[in-house]
């Protein structure tokens, strides 16, 4: 497992992480957002779904559970969110290890996952820093370790 940690001044500096991490998702990855409520989790997918998709009126995904989105280049991105989870039967409903096999996945909450959780995955935890900001604190297992090297500098 390799670790890395941002600082992200301001909402803007998440989205600008997103479309780093973007630019490195491929079919069969997962990434995990760990955070507590208003941790900026959404923002976070948002910044993947956008810079992927060019969508820019992205809603979150409280109470359908999942989203999913076709990025420019045909990957199909899913983006799901956990806190509202009511089962284990409504969480293999969702289809997640589809999802992350053959496309990728954002998921918030993810704790929810359980056993389920991919051990390829991309995991990024979210807290506040000071005032404002946040701090990004991120961890690559499995086939994620090395990859990150290749994230854009900010
Ligand atoms: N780096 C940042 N610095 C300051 N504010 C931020 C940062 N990133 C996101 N925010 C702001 O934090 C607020 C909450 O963000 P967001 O909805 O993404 O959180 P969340 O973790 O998805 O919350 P929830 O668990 O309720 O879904 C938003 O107003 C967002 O603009
Ligand atoms: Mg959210």
């Amino acid at each position: 497992m390799t670790r890395h940690t941002l600082t992200l001044p301001d909402a803007e500096a998440t989205l600008a992480l997103g479309a780093r991490i973007a630019a490195l998702l491929k079919a069969g990855d997962a990434v995990l957002l760990f955070g507590d409520l208003g941790a900026g989790k959404t923002t976070l997918a948002r910044g993947i779904i956008q810079a992927l998709t060019g969508e820019t009126d992205i809603a979150s995904p409280t109470y359908t559970l999942v989203q999913t989105y076709t990025a420019r280049d045909g990957l199909t991105l899913s983006h799901a969110d956990l806190y509202r989870l009511k089962s284990d039967d409504e969480l293999f409903e969702l289809g997640l290890e589809e999802a992350w096999t053959e496309g990728a996945a954002i998921i918030e909450w993810p704790e929810r996952l359980g056993t389920m959780a991919p051990e390829d995955r991309l995991e990024i935890e979210l807290a506040p820093l000071g005032d404002a900001g946040r701090i990004a604190n991120i961890a690559a297992f499995g086939r994620w370790e090395g990859r990150l090297d290749r994230l854009e500098p900010l």
